[in-house]
């Protein structure tokens, strides 16, 4: 996970072409917390002009449950075109009727050849399962897909 980010920065650094990183595995291993140094890390240098809401990283569930309640759609359409974009947590929403996997569909689509950081708690066979789409986005190149199964940290002696 460490040489695939540092990997990443550099890319990003040396105005590579943009593309995506996900931290896929199981849950408490460090995906958050490096995912939003990586964040940290290129927001300060991305081009922001012309995006009008406040830049922060993105807790998927959170932004579906204002979405289900049809708050922030102007800033989930913002989203789409954010220089660089961390969407947290994917698939850990409950999801019955598949609201979710849709907007979260029509956001990746949008987010093709855009710096993108992404972090789930599954692994690309369980997304795959879900939505095929997705999971052949996430590996196809020039993305990254990092499978972190480290044991939680919060278990750790
Ligand atoms: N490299 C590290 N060394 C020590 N502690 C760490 C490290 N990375 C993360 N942690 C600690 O482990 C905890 C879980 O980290 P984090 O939230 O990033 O995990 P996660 O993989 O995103 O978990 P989840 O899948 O449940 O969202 C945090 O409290 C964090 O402080
Ligand atoms: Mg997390």
């Amino acid at each position: 996970m460490v040489n695939e980010s540092e990997r990443f920065i550099k890319d990003f650094e040396s105005g590579s072409q943009p593309r995506w990183i996900s931290l896929l595995g199981t849950s408490g291993n460090g995906k958050t917390m490096c995912g939003t140094h990586l964040w940290r890390r290129l927001s300060r240098r991305a081009n922001w002009t012309g995006c009008d809401f406040f830049r922060e990283t993105i807790y998927w569930p959170n932004l579906i449950d204002e979405l289900r309640s049809t708050q922030s759609f102007e800033k989930y359409i913002e989203l789409k075109r954010w220089p660089i974009l961390f969407v947290d947590d994917i698939f850990a929403e409950r999801d019955p009727n598949g609201f979710a996997v849709d907007k979260l569909n029509c956001l990746l689509g949008s987010r093709i050849g855009k710096w993108t950081i992404i972090t789930a708690n599954s692994t690309v066979s369980e997304i795959e399962k879900v939505d095929r789409r997705i999971a052949s986005r996430l590996v196809r190149k020039p993305n990254v897909c990092v499978v972190n199964m480290a044991m939680d940290y919060a278990f750790r002696e």
